[in-house]
């Protein structure tokens, strides 16, 4: 989408999480009818509600009438470039990485159809990015309609955990090689990971959305030899083997991730997306799975985040 162009967001309660799989499955002309369908840059469900991001104003009054089960909560319109309020946002730098958000590449809407090596990138002035991971290049972010170019204060915490953690002599064991990025959102996170020195980052979302703008920015960047991108839960790839866990994913999630024993085995954990009482809970449900320190907490105006080292 160009930075100017409308986009509106259709915020839908569903009911019940079950009525959300026919939204991802079934053809979106089958359900939204062609107009809408015509329209339509993309689809994201979270937790029972149901986001369909469209191009310019829409009347959805056929559709939810078909639909009963169906509230709309609110519609949102903005141009597409106020997105996650990153209107404007000028490069910001955490640590020794830059971040350059990148609002306007049309990538379509599979990982096939993006395009190689930054070939037709609008990517503010650079030029194609040049290859190989490097510290002194930025990191081009663009978020397509996922989470995270890197303006939200989740994203910014874990941004300073990992400048913290690849800090040479900051910690006690070598810097992590591995990373899992559970909710990778724009991929913005295994994307840094990987700049600092990780040598492979597995990124996953349950978003089609996500796993699209994720796959592009790797591609973007020239990362996508070391970082890999899948669209699955979180939940499903608790035991993958990595050294550093990255989670910046609401607590219901995290609840899962501590039962399935995520955090255990991984030299470091990074955990945000939580408000400061859902962090005492979420520390509470660690404790005894997990003995920890705290390496460092921050917390902003709404939000708290950890990174966290297993006790010896
Ligand atoms: C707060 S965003 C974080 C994005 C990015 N990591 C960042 O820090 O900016 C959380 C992401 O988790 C994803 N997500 C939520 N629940 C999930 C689950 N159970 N499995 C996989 N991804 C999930 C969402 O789609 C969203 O992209």
């Amino acid at each position: 989408m160009k930075p100017d162009s409308p986009l509106v967001i259709l915020e839908i309660r569903t009911g019940h999480p079950d009525n959300l799989a026919r939204f991802e499955s079934d053809p979106p002309e089958s359900f939204l009818g062609p107009e809408l369908a015509g329209s339509l840059k993309g689809l994201h469900l979270e937790a029972d509600f149901l986001f369909l991001f469209f191009a310019k104003s829409v009347d959805p009054q056929d559709f939810l009438a078909r639909f009963p089960e169906l509230e709309l909560r609110q519609t949102h319109e903005l141009r597409y470039d106020q997105w996650q309020d990153g209107a404007g946002s000028p490069p910001f730098s955490v640590g020794p990485i830059t971040i350059r958000p990148v609002f306007g590449t049309d990538f379509g809407p599979g990982p096939d159809q993006a395009p190689k090596n930054g070939q037709d990138v609008a990517n503010g002035g650079l030029g194609a990015p040049q290859g190989g991971p490097g510290i002194a290049k930025p990191l081009l972010i663009d978020p397509g309609l996922a989470f995270g170019f890197g303006g939200h204060p989740t994203t910014r915490a874990c941004l300073e955990f990992l400048a913290r953690l690849y800090r040479p002599g900051t910690t006690v064991s070598p810097s992590p090689e591995t990373a899992l990025d559970l909710g990778c959102g724009t991929g913005i996170l295994a994307l840094a990971a990987a700049r600092l020195g990780a040598k492979k980052v597995l990124g996953l979302d349950h978003s089609h959305l996500a796993v699209d703008a994720a796959n592009h920015n790797a591609r973007l960047n020239n990362l996508a030899g070391s970082v890999t991108v899948k669209r699955a839960l979180a939940q499903d790839f608790a035991a993958y083997p990595a050294s550093l866990l990255l989670a910046n994913i609401p607590l219901f999630v995290l609840r899962d991730l501590v039962e399935l024993g995520a955090f255990a085995g991984r030299d470091y954990s990074i955990v945000s997306g939580l408000l400061p009482e859902e962090g005492d809970t979420f520390l509470e449900l660690l404790s005894p799975k997990l003995p920890h320190k705290i390496l460092d907490a921050r917390r902003s105006d709404r939000w708290i985040s950890y990174l966290i080292q297993p006790a010896a």
